[in-house]
């Protein structure tokens, strides 16, 4: 079925790094108004903006302590509102960041709920007795420690998933749940376009609270056996829909590590009446074992597998989000290409790969120049509670040394993503006349809006052509997909298909120069060339590609 949010190709804002208007060193609304025709240039019809409500910023605006007002580094709610009017009149919807399975400790529902154990609030909150001195249950959180937090004042435990100063909201207390889709109409009835759900399949936990298992060497035991697509989740998000979702024409996106095409179906199949989209995490963790820090060599083939099932195995009424990378995850070029010598092949080639397939893109802001990791000097330069709590955890208690430490946040550390954006080779890369709340990359006088503007084959104007040939051709957003080479741990080849409209898309991964054969196709067919990254291509198509260095190109079938 044809849907608005299907045909969408959504930029992701994360306000705090994009432009500061004031000179305070934080990004803010009116720098992101500045900033309204860059991207309308680009060719984007949608923006997700990180969390923007009031926030003591524990972990940078995910720990909301009022929903219904604006974070005050970020501006008012007269610059919300202006910020909206002024995309709507670029025909550029805005979803916003929906952070609804934990607040703040300082939000008023947290205040009062701590009070008493018999205050109004207080099954807001996930409260429990301890297990004599130990917490309620073994669970550890996912920034490090127990997910459980002793609260003196009334001798109970709180559970946060995350960190301390992120209660979990308790969704079994329906006026809890009132009250969410109440501030849901709020945002809504402002005429913003939907919602980007943060950990939305975690809402539900098991009542029971068992203990988990504790893996050997680990000192806490996963929460995700009890708290992670719990089946009351999809009863929590069909009231949501009946209640609230379903008065709008607006689109949801659900944040949900831990799901398969299968379990992604119970989601957002059409007649399940949930969601509208997912972010799906397995390409994300290709690279890493046994956890998030540890690098682990990854295959072409290995990718292969994960974004072929998602495009294959999702049911035909069910929709899938597309990305490289977003502001949890290091930046797309250093991690699945080559940052340095082929930035730029990589970077488009990349690109290509996934704008070309079936879903929903993603582009989170710099990938569109080829934005790189970062690594700093000393520790005080990261700014990520994450990446502190590791340290705390695992440097100081002997458990790594510092230079593995090191290795794993130049790896993985989620401030990679949230440097500055790179506007122009001045001071700060022209992201603000202050000091910055986080550093620039040092590499932004060669890597920055401005030159990639000036340049024709620069990234950013492959971005633009990419989104162009999708809003040029059905077949990009709603054809059928079917890769051509699964074995190949070089090349990526898949064919889009929409009746007689057929795409084909050949990405080589490598830095190597290789003869591809697609005898099949090219010996019965002729081909037009619609895109490549690079500049001078034979635009010939022959059983046998020569692809240079992570060469990509797009044809288009003639039958
Ligand atoms: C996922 C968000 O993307 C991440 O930045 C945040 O730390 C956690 N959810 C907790 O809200």
């Amino acid at each position: 079925m044809k849907r608005w949010w299907k045909e969408s190709v959504v930029y992701q804002i994360y306000p705090r790094s994009f432009k500061d208007s004031n000179g305070d060193g934080i990004g803010d609304l009116r720098g992101i108004i500045e900033k309204i025709d860059y991207l309308a240039d680009l060719g984007i019809t949608m923006v997700w903006l990180n969390p923007i409500f009031s926030s003591p910023n524990d972990d940078m605006g995910y720990d909301i302590s009022d929903y219904k007002n604006i974070m005050k580094e970020f501006g008012t709610m007269e610059d919300f509102e202006e910020l909206l009017a002024k995309f709507h009149e670029k025909s550029i919807k805005v979803i916003l960041d929906l952070v609804i399975n934990h607040s703040s400790d300082e939000h008023q529902w947290f205040c009062e709920s701590r009070t008493s154990k018999d205050n109004l609030y207080r099954d807001y909150y996930i409260w429990r007795e301890g297990n004599g001195k130990e917490p309620p249950t073994n669970w550890g959180s996912e920034f490090g420690g127990s997910a459980w937090k002793l609260d003196d004042r009334t001798g109970e435990y709180y559970l946060h998933l995350y960190s301390e100063k992120q209660p979990d909201l308790n969704w079994e207390n329906q006026k809890l749940r009132e009250e969410i889709y109440d501030m849901m109409r709020y945002w809504l009835d402002k005429g913003i376009d939907g919602f980007r759900m943060d950990v939305i399949n975690k809402l539900a936990k098991d009542q029971n609270y068992p203990n988990g298992i504790i893996e050997e060497g680990a000192k806490h035991a996963s929460f995700r056996p009890f708290s992670v697509n719990i089946p009351k989740v999809h009863d929590y998000l069909r009231e949501m829909n009946k209640t609230v979702l379903a008065d709008y024409d607006i689109v949801t996106v659900g944040e949900t590590s831990g799901v398969t095409p299968q379990i992604a179906d119970l989601y957002v199949r059409a007649d399940r009446q949930e969601l509208n989209m997912l972010f799906q995490f397995e390409h994300m963790f290709i690279d890493r074992y046994p956890n998030k820090w540890k690098k682990k060599a990854w295959k072409l083939t290995d990718l292969k597998r994960v974004l072929n099932r998602w495009q294959t195995e999702l049911h035909p009424d069910s929709w899938n989000s597309l990305y490289w990378s977003n502001h949890d995850q290091p930046r797309a070029v250093s991690r699945f290409g080559n940052d340095t010598a082929f930035r730029e092949e990589s970077g488009k080639m990349l690109a290509m790969l996934i704008h070309m397939m079936r879903g929903t893109p993603f582009i989170y802001q710099g990938e569109e120049i080829g934005m790189t990791n970062v690594s700093y000097e000393n520790l005080e330069d990261y700014k990520d509670i994450e990446i502190h709590n590791l340290y705390k955890e695992e440097v100081l208690t002997g458990r790594v040394t510092e230079k593995e430490f090191r290795k794993a946040i130049d790896f993985a550390g989620r401030d990679n993503a949230r440097s500055p954006m790179q506007w122009d080779d001045t001071k700060n890369a022209g992201f603000s006349k202050g000091e910055p709340w986080i550093k620039v990359n040092n590499n932004y006088r060669q890597i920055n809006v401005k030159n990639a503007l000036a340049d024709e084959n620069s990234i950013y104007n492959f971005y633009k052509q990419l989104i162009q040939l999708r809003k040029t051709y059905d077949v990009i957003v709603y054809g059928d997909f079917q890769c051509l080479n699964l074995e190949d741990e070089r090349v990526y080849a898949y064919k889009r298909q929409l009746k007689d409209e057929i795409l084909l898309v050949v990405a080589n991964f490598t830095e190597e120069e290789i003869d591809f054969k697609l005898e099949d196709i090219a010996n019965s067919h002729r081909a037009k060339l619609l895109l490549s990254n690079y500049p001078q291509v034979d635009e010939t198509f022959k059983s046998t590609m020569h692809l240079k260095s992570y060469e990509a190109r797009t044809y288009k079938i003639i039958l």
